[in-house]
């Protein structure tokens, strides 16, 4: 008889399993952001937002928990280097750690739960490990390179889904100076509406990455990304055997307009945006 499955909760008492010691670090640094964020997310209404463009806030907590996860690495690799979405980039260039200290700003300032901590690791220009982690519902996706990507202590995949009919499509809305691509995008989103079963708009691209690698979404597509916003997702999306690319279908480089899914859906997007693709949303 196959051994009864342990209550998740049973899980969490164990110490995280033989991680890589880079994924140890950022799930450290990952916590201790989450915490920060969850304990201020009652007086979110509160704290001081200051408007860096039009709909691009940054509270106080989006800096606070930027430096408790730069100080977290920097104590365990002084000489690592950082790419971060508040203080820039400093820092050694052998290692580069890409932090998304709060993916999902606007939903944090309205109390909407939908929100996440996004870490990665790149060595030597590669990212190799990285952690994205939903502070609310205390879950947190890990991958490392060539060792998978896991759910707490569950491996994860991308969905079986074989069309975008069906299928449960992810996306992100174009703001600020990405409304110069308004016309195209509607037109990808006309698309996928007539023929998918459902299209979200969650509000935190890094977390809407880990549900494509974890199967809860069969694809997604946004315009005008940052390397903060992907780098973690990226690899998470690889490791559970999941494409990512450009809206034309080439290899992804972290930061700008991409498409992910089950290597099916990801085909399929690829295509059927492939008519709405002006130069420069080629690239
Ligand atoms: C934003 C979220 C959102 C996406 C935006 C991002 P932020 O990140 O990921 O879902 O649509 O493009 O900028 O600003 O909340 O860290
Ligand atoms: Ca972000
Ligand atoms: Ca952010």
């Amino acid at each position: 008889m196959a051994p009864k499955a342990l209550p998740r909760r049973f899980f969490k008492l164990l110490p995280e399993p033989c991680m890589h010691p880079l994924v140890n670090i950022a799930v450290g640094a990952a916590r201790r952001a989450g915490e920060l964020i969850v304990r201020n997310l009652d007086r979110a209404g509160g704290v001081t937002v200051s408007e860096k463009s039009r709909n691009d806030f940054v509270t106080e907590i989006d800096r606070a928990a930027e430096q408790l996860v730069i100080e977290t690495i920097h104590k365990a690799y002084p000489d690592h280097g950082i790419l971060a979405e508040e203080s820039g980039r400093h820092g050694g260039d052998e290692y580069v750690w890409i932090i998304d200290p709060l993916d999902g700003t606007t939903n944090f300032l309205h109390g909407f739960p939908q929100f996440a901590v996004s870490i990665a690791c790149q060595h030597r220009g590669r990212v190799e490990a990285g952690v994205i982690f939903d502070p609310l519902r205390s879950e947190l996706f890990t991958a490392s390179r060539g060792a998978g990507a896991q759910l707490e202590n569950r491996r994860l995949r991308v969905s079986a889904q074989r069309a975008i009919e069906g299928s449960l499509i992810g996306t992100g809305f174009p703001y600020r100076a990405n409304m110069r691509w308004l016309k195209p995008y509607l037109a990808m989103l006309e698309q996928v509406m007539q023929r998918a079963a459902g299209v979200r708009r969650p509000g935190s691209a890094a977390l809407d990455l880990a549900y494509v690698a974890a199967g809860r979404l069969d694809g997604f597509w946004e315009l005008g990304l940052a390397p903060w916003d992907t780098a973690a997702g990226n690899l998470m999306i690889t490791e559970a055997g999941g494409r990512i690319g450009t809206l034309a279908g080439n290899p992804y480089l972290d930061g700008g307009n991409l498409i992910a899914g089950n290597p099916r859906i990801f085909t399929e997007l690829v295509e059927s945006f492939a008519p709405f693709l002006s130069d420069d949303l080629r690239e």
